[in-house]
């Protein structure tokens, strides 16, 4: 969406910081033993507490109220009561939901407690590049200088990314034009970041594989190469300066 009145930035922040919140207890509340189900249970009881809805649960009837992903899964992971966090794991948190016709997106890898499976470089390549991506957005650049950028910094880390995941709008709904913001440099890719505009810029950043393939059960994206992925998200207004970051609160920087 554009934002062309005071009141859809408001309605903007109030979402933002819903989705950011939820995100931030979910991932201090995650703990060894503790089941997938049990930690979306306790973001879903804090999105309803804001009075937001489920994104995915809305738009594609997604079976939880949030995506976690752990290891090699890549992203839209089921919570699910059989699987069980352990100590060394890379989680990711992916929270999205709607409040009032306002929509917001935002997510996050971490390791749980120690990192016994040396994660660390992964994922702090990836906040790292996405913290570069979004302070290089204006309005007026190519979405595909972008993804050029995302592209680059994560060779220089020895890493790859994933083609076939990608950033996109949001705002009116979960998945809106810009369609498709990717980690890549997509020289047909012609499209421009536009002022007051908002969109979900996401990383992508693997230790190997190039695409994310999907499980079977219809939702679950994983690698299927032994390859780790973690994703970092933030929603943001675009700007003629850097942009607003709407869902700063979720302290995945941190
Ligand atoms: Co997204
Ligand atoms: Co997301």
């Amino acid at each position: 969406m554009s934002i062309t009145h005071e009141s859809e930035l408001e309605g903007m922040k109030k979402i933002s910081e819903a989705v950011a919140i939820t995100l931030s207890k979910m991932r201090a509340y995650a703990q060894p033993g503790m089941s997938t189900k049990e930690l979306d249970e306790f973001g879903g009881a804090i999105l309803t507490a804001f009075g937001a809805r489920s994104a995915p649960l809305l738009t594609y009837g997604f079976p939880g109220w949030t995506c976690i992903s752990t290891n090699n899964e890549v992203a839209h992971g089921i919570p699910s009561e059989h699987k069980i966090l352990k100590e060394g794991d890379l989680v990711n948190i992916d929270v999205s939901a709607e409040l009032g016709g306002f929509w917001s997106d935002n997510g996050g890898s971490f390791v749980l407690g120690s990192d016994t499976q040396k994660h660390g470089h992964l994922v702090e390549s990836s906040k790292d590049i996405l913290y570069k991506a979004i302070s290089n957005i204006r309005g007026g650049i190519r979405i595909s200088e972008i993804g050029h950028l995302i592209e680059k910094e994560a060779k220089k880390a020895g890493l790859t990314v994933i083609r076939n995941l990608v950033g996109h709008g949001v705002g009116r709904s979960l998945h809106e034009a810009p369609n498709e913001i990717p980690c890549y440099y997509d020289r047909f890719n012609r499209t421009r970041f536009k002022k007051n505009s908002v969109v979900a810029i996401e990383t992508f950043i693997s230790t190997g594989a190039k695409y994310a393939v999907e499980k079977g059960d219809g939702w679950t994206y994983i690698t299927n190469d032994g390859s780790f992925v973690a994703q970092h998200e933030h929603t943001i207004v675009v700007t003629d300066d850097v942009p607003m970051i709407l869902t700063a609160d979720n302290g995945i920087w941190n």
